[in-house]
């Protein structure tokens, strides 16, 4: 059985992903496996597709869910 995961999307900034997932490439061949990161949904982020925290500087505003 798999864990399950969690994703929270932050207010203005980034959705944060609690447990274990694997990357994957256009192949389907696993590239790595992270645990416990942000993902940018900001479009700010030199790191992408992982925050960095640009968001805040770029005074990013989400609409609200
Ligand atoms: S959401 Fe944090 S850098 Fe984009």
């Amino acid at each position: 059985m798999s864990e399950n995961i969690k994703m929270q999307v932050k207010a203005n900034g980034s959705i944060k992903v609690t447990g274990a997932v694997d990357f994957v490439d256009a192949e389907g061949k696993i590239v790595t496996t992270k645990e416990n990161f942000s993902l940018c949904r900001c479009g700010h982020s030199k790191e992408k597709p992982m925050c960095d925290g640009s968001h805040r500087d770029a005074g990013f505003e989400a609409p609200a869910l």
